[in-house]
């Protein structure tokens, strides 16, 4: 794992924006693996600005991304769906038709997942995956505990994790239980992995994830990205206090 430690939010946005711009201009058909929360708020800011700018296209990007809630219509302003097209999709000219979430309304969410997963095995290996990490060592939605080996697959979301995200929510009792996410494995089926951690709240998380090398384990699921070998951690200081 290559660790980059940067003074602020900002310059993790922009170390960020810097690696997946030099990405999509180096391969307009990149497949990029996108996330959701604040953490990369700032990332799609800059790719925002570089699309109007700098003339970079999406045009013949691919994007998957990591998760979405169970029961939330796309149409609702907390579901990931709705978050990627006004944080980023409406703003660059990417095709909506070649941008992957899971569906959070599906008949069937088992069949729903076995379909996710045969749409990263379709489109991808994904060439370039953007990660945040939850406060209790999370990825996309893989709560401590998950195995290893998981393919895209339902979870109940841990009572942190729904607090952590009820922000997005006008109460705590609306964020749900349950979302679709890619498991572990089909995250490390990336080529590249960028994991982006900014502030104090995320700097327990960073001092475990950096001691977990030689203890990789399903209590922290970010600890198995040391089994990859193509991650980039991008933190800033605050998140970097407890290292
Ligand atoms: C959510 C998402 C994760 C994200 C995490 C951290 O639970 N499913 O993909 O990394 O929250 O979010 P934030 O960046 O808001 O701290």
């Amino acid at each position: 794992m290559k660790v980059i430690v940067v003074e602020n939010y900002d310059e993790v946005s922009q170390e960020a924006s810097q690696l997946v711009e030099e990405k999509v201009k180096g391969n307009g058909e990149l497949v990029l693996g996108l996330a959701t929360g604040s953490t990369p708020l700032g990332l799609y800011e800059n790719l925002i600005d570089g699309h109007k700018t700098r003339n970079i296209s999406y045009e013949n990007v691919k994007t998957i991304n990591l998760d979405e809630y169970l029961g939330l219509e796309k149409t609702h302003p907390a579901s990931y769906n709705a978050f990627m097209y006004e944080t980023l999709f409406k703003h660059v000219d990417v095709n909506l038709d070649q941008t992957y979430i899971p569906n959070g309304v599906p008949e069937s969410a088992e069949e729903e997942c076995a379909r996710y997963e045969e749409v990263i095995d379709s489109i991808g290996p994904v060439g370039l995956q953007i990660l945040g990490i939850g406060t209790n060592g999370h990825i996309g939605f893989n709560e401590p505990g998950t195995d290893p080996e998981s393919l895209t697959h339902v979870v109940e979301l841990n009572a942190s994790t729904r607090e952590d995200n009820a922000r997005f929510f006008d109460s705590l009792d609306e964020v749900p239980t349950h979302a679709i996410t890619m498991g572990i494995k089909s995250i490390l089926k990336s080529e590249q992995i960028i994991l982006m951690a900014s502030g104090k709240s995320k700097a327990d998380a960073i001092k475990t994830l950096l001691d977990s090398k030689e203890n990789v384990n399903p209590d922290f699921p970010a600890s198995y990205l040391w089994t990859h070998n193509d991650v980039t951690l991008i933190v800033d200081k605050d998140a970097y206090s407890q290292v």
